[in-house]
């Protein structure tokens, strides 16, 4: 039985399609406003993100929101992020106490899931992100280098995603480049949207993107969007992402003589092959491990 995840989940799709569902945590103490406006003040600034667009007029708003959270309730900064265009982005809000069951029983619920498809007993690298978003706003065209569960507690969005490997998406070489974070951009077309599902997304449900799936996302109009998400690696993923950084490599050198480097993500063997190349390879180099 799944504590905060729908019960009927099929872990056979974990990293291998989007896939939407319901969560439990609707009304979870932890991400009440009352308790929400009691941690954010607390946590290192490092961990508070706080982004405005150019649509903002009101200019002290971050160090407002930062020093003085008594004189501007999180109910207030929630107000005008609804008219200024603007983002609070909370990283590993279970460095709080309040957040701590929360955050056990989410990485239980994903190990479930983990065992059953036989990647791994625990998520790897774990780690929670709360996202308070303007309506209309938009996160561009990106890959991940993690898996993720999204859930939606306030506003909608509409997510689109494409199959993790498609190579029309995202080709073979940017994902490599992407994943050893060599580039950051990624082409955007809109046959991408023709390829990918738009998963329209609304308080109580959630999300799964698959490690290096290719998604954009933008929120509703009518309302402020507060989400979360739990992104981490699986034995499989760390497998894929080593993989990919030692293609990334092997392309450079095969390249000269003509030739490419199989694909990864389609042979468990040859990725761990890989895998273990690229850790010798980085020992060799002086990155130790
Ligand atoms: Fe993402």
């Amino acid at each position: 039985m799944s504590t905060c995840f729908a019960d009927n989940l099929d872990s056979e799709l974990l990293d291998k399609q989007p896939f939407k569902f319901h969560h439990k945590l609707m009304g979870h103490p932890a991400l009440s406003l009352e308790n929400l406006s009691r941690v954010l003040p607390t946590l290192p600034g490092q961990q508070v993100m706080y982004s405005k667009g150019l649509l903002d007029v009101d200019a002290d708003f971050e160090s407002t929101f930062r020093k003085k959270p008594k004189d501007r309730s999180l109910e207030e900064v929630i107000e005008s992020i609804r008219t200024t265009d603007a983002y609070i982005m909370v990283r590993s809000p279970e460095v709080d106490p309040s957040f701590a069951d929360l955050y056990r029983a989410l990485c239980g619920d994903v190990s479930t899931l983990m065992k059953q498809r036989g990647v791994g007993e625990m998520p790897v690298g774990a780690q929670l992100y709360l996202f308070i978003a303007s309506p209309n706003s938009v996160t561009p065209f990106h890959i991940d280098r993690y898996s993720t569960f999204l859930m939606q507690f306030r506003g909608s969005k509409t997510v689109t995603v494409a199959h993790p490997w498609d190579d029309r998406v995202v080709s073979q070489q940017d994902r490599e480049a992407y994943v050893i974070r060599q580039n950051t951009k990624l082409p955007w077309t809109s046959l991408i949207d023709q390829l990918s599902t738009a998963f329209e997304f609304s308080p109580g449900e959630a999300l799964h993107i698959p490690f290096v799936a290719g998604h954009h996302v933008r929120n509703g109009p009518e309302d402020v969007s507060i989400s979360m998400s739990i992104i981490f690696n699986t034995d499989e993923s760390i497998r894929w992402r080593d993989a990919l950084s030692f293609n990334h490599v092997l392309r450079k050198q095969l390249g000269r003589l003509g030739m490419q480097p199989a694909k990864v993500g389609q042979s468990a063997w040859r990725d761990s092959l890989k895998s273990s190349l690229w850790h010798r390879y980085i020992k060799m180099r002086g990155f130790g491990e």
